[in-house]
Parts: structure tokens; sequence; C-alpha cells
């Protein structure tokens, strides 16, 4: 059977950013380590007062369009993921697919456009829902645009400001994918939570701490309901785990929780256990308090290991990469994670063909979603055609009263002009308000 997967990626970031332990911080009267070590933070993207979810969904878009030399009729659909909308009627895919035909002969009349929303994992929905339009054969030969677009705003002074930022991830999926192809096999943790939300908002109502638990247990549960299907994880057959990435110090209590697991009955816990003993086993408690206090002591001392800490550095800190420099962009962070690993494996010179990812990918209300992924032949092109690492290194770095008055530009609630910190150059921006309401956009050569 052909293989089915994503072909290309670009990322795009916002033009802005703020620097956490030395511009934050210092605001917040926290100690910078609390950013840097705590949350594993040190700068979030901000979009310039000229850049929205469209913009950089866009301008993502036209530059994996150009690089991989596809007209508009090559592509049979346009979905965005967002949690970032300014219209619950027509999608976010149209407003791009009407920037794209600015600049590319032809148009994307016949293409299938959608939305898709749950959270930061319907980027991965929307990947889902391309394979399937591919494997079912309605696809007519043509591949399919799936973008991932969001600023991620909070309210200011909520615990969450912290975690911010913003960027799209445009990926290609198709036949015969140059970059990853997807597994089948896929595991779902999903539960109807109250952990963050938007009812009818633009900034979210977050429980902090207890969307914490639940991306745990979502998570963990995803991961049974994989293994149901695709076998019990081995550490060895993964060279990298890319997980939804709100903040680094999540992924950091995930990645223990995961590997505590995934080394359950294997060669690895009969190793460890001559240093830190056995996992503990239910049956060999009277009482569940009992046995979770165990567990927790076991857990403490599995991160102290120098196994675990070895695991950790090759198979979850590269993934990490560029997220420690962005921020969340929600929907486009377990691809940013996914991007960042295979981008430190070709600084490191590994060679990746045919070697597996287990991605998992989380959107609070609640879901989380694992499958595996392997690495194609023609990865090392794709990721030497990015220029992410320069997109980071030119953002504007802001003051606190500049990220202030930015955090206002964004606010749907603040109707004021802004003065723009960047000089928009060979893309798209936001122009201003049309007669119904809608927002408009222009390309700037
Ligand atoms: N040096 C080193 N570490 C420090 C430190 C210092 N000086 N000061 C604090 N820390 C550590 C803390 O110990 C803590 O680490 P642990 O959790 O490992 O103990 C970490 O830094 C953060 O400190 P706090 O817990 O005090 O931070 P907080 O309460 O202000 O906020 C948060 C943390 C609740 C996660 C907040 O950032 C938040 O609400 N974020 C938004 C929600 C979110 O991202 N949730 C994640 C799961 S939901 C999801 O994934 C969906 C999504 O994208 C939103």
């Amino acid at each position: 059977m052909t293989e089915v997967g994503i072909d290309a990626v670009e990322i795009w970031t916002g033009k802005l950013k703020l620097d956490l332990a030395e511009t934050f911080a210092p605001e917040m009267g926290d100690d910078p380590g609390k950013y840097t070590k705590g949350l594993g933070l040190y700068e979030s993207s901000f979009p310039d007062t000229y850049e929205d979810i469209v913009t950089m969904g866009a301008n993502a878009c036209k530059r994996l369009m150009e690089r991989k030399g596809l007209s508009p009729e090559d592509v049979g659909r346009i979905d965005v993921a967002t949690e970032s909308s300014f219209d619950n009627s027509k999608p976010i895919s149209t407003y791009i697919a009407g920037c794209l035909e600015q600049t590319f002969d032809g148009d994307f009349h016949h293409a299938n456009k959608g939305e898709r929303k749950f959270a930061c994992v319907a980027g991965t929905q929307a990947i889902d829902d391309a394979y399937n339009w591919i494997r079912a054969g309605r696809n007519r030969g043509r591949a399919a645009i799936v973008v991932a677009t969001d600023t991620a705003l909070y309210a200011r002074g909520d615990p969450g400001e912290a975690t911010q930022g913003a960027g799209a991830v445009a990926m290609l999926v198709d036949e015969d994918p140059s970059l990853v192809s997807l597994s089948d096999a896929q595991g779902y943790g999903s539960a109807d939570e109250t952990d963050f939300l938007k009812p009818n908002q633009q900034f979210p109502s977050v429980d902090g701490k207890r969307s914490v638990q639940v991306y745990l247990a979502r998570m963990r549960e995803a991961v049974e309901d994989y293994e149901s299907v695709a076998g019990d994880i081995h550490p060895d057959e993964l060279v990298y785990a890319p997980f939804h990435t709100p903040f680094p110090g999540m992924v950091r209590k995930a990645g223990l929780l995961a590997y505590r697991h995934i080394t359950r009955d294997t060669d690895i816990e009969t190793q460890l256990a001559e240093e830190i003993g056995m996992q503990p086993r239910r049956d060999e408690f009277d009482d569940e308090e009992a046995f979770l206090e165990a567990v927790s002591d076991y857990t403490d001392a599995l991160k102290e290991t120098d196994r675990y800490a070895e695991w950790y550095d090759t198979t979850i800190d590269p993934t990490l990469d560029i997220a420690r420099h962005v921020g969340n962009w929600y929907t486009g962070s377990v691809h940013v994670a996914r991007i960042a690993a295979l981008k430190r494996a070709r600084d490191e010179g590994r060679e990746m063909t045919d070697r597996r990812l287990l991605v998992a990918s989380y959107g609070s209300g609640a879901q989380a979603e694992v499958h595996h992924e392997t690495v194609q032949p023609g990865w090392t092109d794709e990721i030497d055609g990015l220029n992410i690492d320069d997109q980071i290194a030119n953002r504007y770095d802001l003051t606190f009263e500049e990220y202030e008055e930015v955090h206002d530009a964004h606010d749907h609630s603040k109707d004021r002009d802004y003065e723009e910190f960047t000089a928009p150059s060979n893309e798209f921006v936001f122009d201003g308000w049309g007669r119904m309401g809608e927002r408009k956009y222009r390309y700037v050569a």
C-alpha cells in the first residue's frame, strides 16, 4: 500500500519577541529561573500589528507551495486548525486561499476548505482528515494543505501569560511523502473536561494546575489505547517523541511518566532495579494510597538515574529546541516539536530514514492522540529547506512597554490603531476591515 504522510512543512513565526527572563520576569517580580528552568521557556513570539492567524498561515503556505513547485490546482484540500479564529462562520482557510490567489496563477475553487476545532489537537485531527481523504481515493491525485495557526494570548495577569506565543505551521499531506509517513495505528484519550476553554471570549479561562493533570491523564489513556492496537512501546524503537508543548516543563513531566510506562516489564526496568528497585505493582499493596505513594517515590528515583537522563536528552530534549524560543503555538506546537527533533538530527548528522517517531498531541477540553511516524528518505532536503532559525534570530526584541502595546493591539476589545515595529516585505499583511466586517489582506512585495 502506498504510504501517506507529511511531504513538506513550513514554519512562520510572529515577527516580535518577548524575552521572558530579561524583560518579562523583572516586571512580574519573578526570578528568571521560573521561566528558563521551571517552565523551560526563554522567549515568546508575538505577531506584529499587521500580522494575524491569516497572514502567518498564508505566508507559511506561500513558502511551502513555492518550495514544492505547486500551483493551486495541485491542492485539493485546505484545512486550517486554530483556536484563535475571529469568525464563527467563514473559515480561516477561505481567507488564506484568498491571500494565495493574489500571488499564484490559478485558483482554489475546486479545493475543499474547512476549519478544525479541538483546542491544540485540531492540527493533528486535520492531518487525519487529509490522510483519510487520500486513503479513500477521493483526492484525484491532489495533495492537501493543513495549516495550524494561532495567536496564543492570555489575559494580562493570567499565569498563562508566561507561556504565550504566535506562529503558523503549514504542512503538505500527500502520497509517497518526503518527510514522514503516518501509522494507521492510533490511540485516543478523550473526556469532557473544563481545564481550558474560551466560551465566546478571546482569551481563555484556564485552570492552569488542573490543565497539567488533565494533559497527563488523557495522554496516559491515549498511550494505552495506542498500545492496544500497535503493541507495547519499547524505548529502543523510538528515536524521538514529539509531544504537544504548551511549555517545555510540561513535556518534562510527561516524558518522565512516559519513560516509567514504556520501561515497565522490559530489560531496562530489570537493569534499573539494581539502583532503584522494581516498579511498584498494584497487587502488591493493600490500599490505593500506599500504592500511589510508592509509585511517586519510584518516579522521583527514576528521574535521578543516568539512564533516564540519557533517554530524555536524546529522545525528548531535541523536540523542545524551537519551543524554548517561541512559546506555545497551540495547534502548531506538536508539529513544531516534530521539526525541532528532525532539525537536531540533521545538525548532528544522524541517519533517520526508516526510524520511528512517537507523536503525542493534546488539546484541552480534552483529548490526547498518539500515533507513530516513519521518517522517509527525502527528510534531509525538507529540513534543509527551512529558514526558521533565521526567522527566530531576526525577530524584533520588545521592551515591556512595547509588549503591553502589542497585547493591546491584538485584543479584540480594544479599538485603536497601533504603529508597527517591523517593515513587512514579501509577505501578506492585514489591511483593515471590509464593508461586512471581514478582515482584508494584501501582499507587500
Ligand atoms: N527556578 C527554577 N524553577 C522554578 C523557579 C525558579 N526560580 N520558580 C518556579 N519554578 C518552577 C516551579 O517549581 C514549577 O515547576 P514544577 O511544576 O515542576 O514544580 C514551574 O517553575 C512553574 O512555576 P509555577 O507552577 O509557580 O507557575 P505558575 O503557577 O505561575 O504557572 C502554569 C504555571 C499553571 C502551567 C501556567 O503557566 C498556566 O496556567 N499555563 C497555561 C495553561 C497550560 O499551559 N497548561 C498546560 C497543560 S494544558 C495544554 O497543554 C493545552 C494548552 O496548550 C494550553
